[in-house]
């Protein structure tokens, strides 16, 4: 298997004017990663790219991993199976299979093998045991982890960070860790390296970060903001989603409120909290996910 994955990576970067930033002399701009492909955006490419090589490295010709029902990732590895020729199998949490949810969908139409297991079993995923009679069952595939985050995610995401213009603080939403992991991988100790947790009690990610990033375990111009989970994984607040839907009227910035939104949310926050000192430039990398706003739309939540 040869895998061509040539994808443009360049993607624009927007500066976001206001008078609360001039009257604070700040510099916002917006690395737009959600802008990276229509189906493979933002930290989901970062993340897979070298995860593919690896694949192919190992000379797997197939995809297992997992995710929730309107998970990002699944949607990614679904197009990225479609894209790039590989079978795809999700595992996904159960207990059934939702055959009108959109990300599900999707994924399907996309050829991946959507398989429902029990929330217990779904707990499962980072055993030795399971994860060794999962390889057996699939012994083309190559393994990989929920979200999408492990070692082989880092240098997607460190590549990244290096590729931006110079900056005081870089900021992005952080699930499991991995995308900030690369980003402090990818930056000179000039820059302070903000991740907006999107869950509740995440301060055990901070040694899942440093195991994943050694910059991590040296330096210290990197933090994790605990604060603005906003009521946990997936919940959001009404203020938060008329924030992100008055972001795209006044700014055309399109934002979700479980990842992106929630980073931006807490930026704004900061921001009035005189958190930045006068003169910062500050970026935020927008991590793309936008297709869960299908799912929330679906949910009606939204
Ligand atoms: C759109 C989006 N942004 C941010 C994140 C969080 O990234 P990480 O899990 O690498 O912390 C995720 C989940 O992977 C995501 O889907």
């Amino acid at each position: 298997m040869r895998l061509n994955l040539d994808i443009d990576e360049n993607t624009p970067i927007q500066q976001i004017y206001s008078d609360s930033f001039k009257k604070r002399n700040l510099f916002i701009s917006i690395k737009r990663d959600d802008q990276l492909h229509p189906l493979l955006s933002g930290n989901k490419w970062r993340k897979l790219k070298y995860n593919l090589l690896e694949m192919q490295r190992l000379g797997k010709t197939e995809l297992v991993t997992f995710g929730g029902a309107f998970s990002n990732h699944i949607y990614a590895c679904a197009a990225a199976g479609k894209l790039f020729n590989i079978q795809t199998h999700g595992i996904i949490r159960g207990p059934h299979l939702d055959s009108n949810n959109p990300t599900l969908q999707f994924a399907a139409q996309y050829g991946m093998q959507l398989k429902a297991v029990t929330r217990l079993e779904y707990k499962k995923r980072h055993d030795h045991d399971y994860l060794a009679k999962l390889q057996q069952r699939f012994p083309n595939a190559y393994i990989l982890p929920e979200g999408g985050t492990n070692q082989a995610a880092i240098p997607g995401c460190k590549e990244l960070a290096e590729s931006l213009p110079d900056h005081d603080y870089l900021i992005c939403p952080t699930g499991s860790g991995g995308t900030l992991a690369g980003l402090i991988e990818g930056r000179k100790t000039s820059t302070e390296i903000l991740g907006i947790a999107v869950l509740k009690q995440a301060e055990y990610l901070i040694n899942e970060i440093k195991a994943l990033s050694p910059k991590a375990c040296q330096q210290t111009n990197w933090q994790l903001l605990t604060q603005f989970h906003d009521g946990g994984y997936g919940k959001f607040s009404a203020q938060l989603w008329q924030f992100c839907k008055q972001m795209q009227s006044e700014y055309q910035l399109p934002l979700e409120p479980i990842y992106s939104g929630k980073m931006m949310y807490a930026l704004w926050q900061l921001i009035e909290q005189d958190y930045f000192p006068s003169g910062s430039k500050i970026i935020a990398v927008h991590t793309g996910g936008l297709q869960g706003l299908s799912g929330l739309e679906y949910l009606k939540r939204i």
